[in-house]
């Protein structure tokens, strides 16, 4: 069986259940599956009902309905088909959509996963959407919202683009239905459709570019330096996707310029973008990366069912709310982000970490462990500790790193799989991301093991690697 007879089978169960319930994930991705598979399943006139949770662990497994629907798992389940397990849950009555790690488990549920055949860089919105277009073509106007949740889970950051079947089935889908533009060579930047454009180029550190990165006095001054007018006539700041193409094009070739100038590589200032050209200009909705981070503030603030009403296409009172939360999303990422950075995190052999307490909710402290990681030391990963509000005795671990470290053999899924189930927790996501719930009273041995966990890891590829 390959990927394709996968697809072909879990639409097959689909059409054959007579209700459904979806169990997706609270991030960008999960609310991005959720939408795409409710739709393509009340399509087809099948009563669907969802329920998101922040992840699937004891603590949340009650929030899954104990009746007769067919259960389909998103964006999460791979890794805890245990706790199905426990439940009870029989084999026909479920369907796992996911891209995460599997973990082993006695009882094997069915499973579409891209990941065991070899496409890492799609996520379980891809997978959903493959499944919403086998049960019917017309379900094309779901492309756009896989994009969004592919952005979101950074499957286009490392590459520039999305690349394999999101780019050559979900992306082209989407161009033929004539609801995403692709913008090729496009600058590599954040926040084209909302920040001034000082703001954007000075947010942005990949690449990192001296005297502009980190530095918005300096990106207004190098915009002066070339020429470009920043304003619109009525005062207010202009945004990049509002500068006619020559300004574009001087842009890029002046940061270009100065990026050789400093002996630095250019290939990273270039991305292909995903932009939505019936949405308003000058709102998140706009591009794909800035939809996504709408849907993530809803997720992590605990209205996941907002974002799914945005992406269904509510843009009265659903939006309003989702701007509010994203107001506060940006903000609070920026005061724990300035909290990691100004509090220092302790650097054992091969990792740092920091514990945040109560001060930030569980579901961002890993946002906050990803920007932090480019401001600290960027050769071992990042684990953030929090409380968990709604169980005192637990704690959750967030943990980053970038490519290059993947590259030399460290994968965080498999360490903290592996370290959070030797204490009784449970834990998993991807080589370059995962998390984990532990109980409090092992924190301190859990963060040692895990770092001897990461020795054997950079040992394991070879030493010198580092
Ligand atoms: O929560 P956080 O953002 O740190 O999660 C990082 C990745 O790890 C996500 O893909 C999430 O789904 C996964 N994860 C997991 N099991 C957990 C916690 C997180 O698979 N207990």
């Amino acid at each position: 069986m390959g990927f394709c007879d996968d697809v072909k089978a879990a639409a097959e169960a689909i059409s054959a259940a007579e209700e459904i319930t979806i169990i997706s994930h609270i991030d960008a991705d999960g609310i991005s599956c959720e939408a795409i598979l409710s739709q393509a399943i009340a399509r087809q006139e099948i009563p669907v009902k969802s329920v998101f949770v922040r992840q699937l662990e004891p603590l949340t497994m009650p929030q899954v309905p104990d009746d007769k629907s067919f259960k389909v798992f998103s964006d999460l389940g791979a890794g805890q088909q245990n706790l199905m397990q426990e439940r009870g849950l029989d084999e026909k009555n479920v369907l796992i959509i996911d891209h995460h790690v599997s973990q082993p488990c006695e009882r094997e549920y069915p499973q579409v996963n891209c990941l065991p055949y070899g496409y890492t860089r799609m996520s379980a919105a891809g997978v959903s959407y493959l499944i919403a277009r086998q049960l019917d073509r017309s379900n094309i106007d779901l492309a756009r919202i896989a994009i969004v949740g592919n952005v979101g889970d950074m499957m286009a950051r490392e590459t520039c683009g999305l690349v394999g079947p999101a780019r050559e089935i979900i992306v082209e889908d989407g161009v033929r239905h004539q609801s995403v533009e692709v913008h090729k060579k496009d600058l590599n930047c954040y926040g084209t459709a909302t920040r001034p454009i000082h703001l954007s180029l000075a947010y942005n550190d990949d690449p990192f570019i001296k005297g502009i990165s980190n530095n918005p006095e300096g990106a207004k001054a190098f915009l002066k330096r070339i020429g470009i007018r920043d304003r619109a006539p009525d005062g207010r700041w202009l945004v990049w996707e509002e500068l006619p193409p020559e300004d574009k094009r001087t842009i890029i070739s002046a940061l270009a310029e100065q990026l050789m100038a400093n002996g630095e590589k250019t290939d990273r200032l270039f991305a292909e973008t995903y932009g939505f050209p019936c949405e308003l200009p000058r709102t998140p909705l706009r591009n794909a990366q800035e939809y996504a981070t709408l849907l993530n503030a809803c997720g992590r603030w605990a209205k996941p069912a907002i974002g799914g009403a945005i992406l269904r296409g509510d843009r009265g009172p659903a939006y309003r709310e989702a701007e509010h939360m994203l107001t506060n999303h940006r903000a609070i990422i920026r005061d724990l982000l300035q909290f990691i950075i100004d509090t220092g995190v302790t650097e054992l052999e091969n990792l740092q970490w920091l514990h945040v307490g109560g001060r930030y909710p569980d579901t961002i402290v890993g946002i906050g462990a990803g920007m932090a990681l480019s401001k600290l030391n960027p050769k071992i990963p990042i684990l953030i500790m929090c409380e968990v509000p709604e169980d005192k005795n637990l704690t959750k671990c967030s943990m980053r790193t970038n490519e290059r470290v993947v590259a030399q053999g460290i994968d965080l899924q498999e360490a903290l799989a592996e370290a959070s189930a030797e204490y009784g927790g449970g834990g998993g996501g991807h080589k370059i991301a995962a998390g984990a719930f532990i109980p409090k009273r092992a924190e301190k041995e859990f963060v040692e093991r895990v770092d001897r966990i990461l020795k054997e890891q950079f040992a394991r590829a070879g030493a010198g690697n580092r």
